[in-house]
């Protein structure tokens, strides 16, 4: 069966291309790498020894998506294409929803027309509330985002199941990511942002890299064992595995069912700075300043249901993550861009 990876030229995307052409799928690429590089498609190729089309081009583009589909035989569609930069979000709200909102709306129209209705959506942790008790599970409350990139995965959640409830031919999986880090064994792939990162362990990996002087960890007075936020991190393999395991859960299932994928485990700021320089033996200079807006103190997942349903759970160590991270950034200080 042929899977359509929308965004498979970027971090999550190119993992699970990697994961599906080894599971013995075929895949089919559209990204119009607005935050990627093409050379993570000839990397893939060259990791798994196997040949696939890529289109460059927007998946809001109706009419490229009917060529895609009148020239491969798709079975199911991966949908990662999207805009993800939180602080980005804010400041550029329209161009946020524009891409993510309708991205979704022009694919599902496409799929429908085509008669392909199987469907896996990533969507974010983000979307529960600020208020839950933890570990979140999938029936924790939703709503309530602090920012227009957080909105825009919790309107397309409501879109994509008023669907499922609507034409019951529909098999949509949502699955809530919680925070993908880490780089497949080989060093050749993995998360190469474009200006300064926003997230923890690309900047821990640029500053152990000597891209950026040190670390700023956002407070240390947060209520949590030593006092800085405490995170679900998930090898990135570990969230591919998770994707195939859900196309073959669509393969078999109609209606729309949502999954986290997590670890379970939380992790605080300065565990994941221990941990790096720990097993990768580098200095991560780091300073204490103030909280970050928007942040929350602890956040992981009840990882039970994705066990119990989708057969999958995370299996790689913080001490892997951490090791991954660094053997992909010190072999490619640059990222794709050199
Ligand atoms: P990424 O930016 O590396 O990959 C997204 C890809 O989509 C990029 O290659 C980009 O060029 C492409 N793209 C964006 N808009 C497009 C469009 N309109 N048409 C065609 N291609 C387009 O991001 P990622 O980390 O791999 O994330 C993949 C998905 O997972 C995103 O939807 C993101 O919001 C979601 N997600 C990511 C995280 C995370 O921490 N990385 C967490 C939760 C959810
Ligand atoms: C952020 C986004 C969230 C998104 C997620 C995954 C915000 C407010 N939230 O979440 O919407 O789904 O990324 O992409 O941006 N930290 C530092 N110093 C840094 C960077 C981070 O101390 O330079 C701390 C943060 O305060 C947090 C932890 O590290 O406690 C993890 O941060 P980050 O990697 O940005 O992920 P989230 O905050 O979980």
């Amino acid at each position: 069966m042929n899977v359509l990876v929308t965004g498979g030229a970027g971090y999550i995307g190119s993992h699970t291309c990697v994961e599906l052409l080894e599971s013995g799928y075929g895949v089919v690429v559209i990204d119009n790498l607005c935050n990627s590089n093409p050379k993570s498609l000839d990397r893939v190729r060259e990791l798994t020894g196997k040949d696939f089309k890529f289109y460059e081009g927007d998946v809001r583009d109706g009419e490229l998506l009917r060529k895609i589909f009148a020239e491969n035989e798709i079975g199911c569609v991966i949908h990662f294409a999207g805009l993800k930069a939180v602080g980005e979000s804010v400041a550029q709200p329209w161009r946020y929803y524009d891409n993510n909102l309708n991205s979704t709306l022009v694919l599902t129209k496409v799929m429908e027309e085509v008669g392909m209705k199987n469907l896996i959506f990533s969507s974010s942790a983000t979307v529960y509330s600020g208020d839950n008790e933890m570990p979140l599970r999938e029936t924790s409350k939703t709503g309530s985002c602090t920012n227009p990139y957080g909105w825009t995965k919790y309107m397309t959640e409501q879109i994509l199941s008023g669907m499922a409830v609507a034409d019951k031919e529909w098999g949509i999986v949502l699955l809530r990511y919680f925070n993908p880090i880490g780089a497949h064994i080989s060093g050749r792939i993995g998360e190469d942002p474009r200006g300064i990162p926003n997230n923890l362990m690309p900047y821990i990996t640029q500053v152990a890299v000597g891209r950026r002087e040190k670390l700023s960890v956002f407070g240390d007075d947060y209520d949590t064992p030593d006092g800085t936020g405490v995170r679900d991190y998930i090898h990135v393999v570990d969230l591919a595995k998770g994707h195939v395991a859900a196309v073959k859960y669509v393969a078999a299932h109609s209606g729309c069912e949502v999954f986290n994928l997590g670890t379970g485990c939380g992790y605080s700021v300065l565990d994941m700075v221990r941990t790096f320089q720990e097993v990768n033996e580098v200095p991560v200079p780091y300073q204490i300043v103030d909280r970050r807006p928007g942040d929350l103190a602890t956040c992981y997942a009840d990882p039970a249901k994705s066990a119990e349903v989708l057969g999958w759970k995370a299996e790689k160590s913080l001490a892997d993550m951490c090791r991954d991270s660094w053997r992909w950034q010190s072999q490619n200080p640059k990222g794709f861009g050199e």
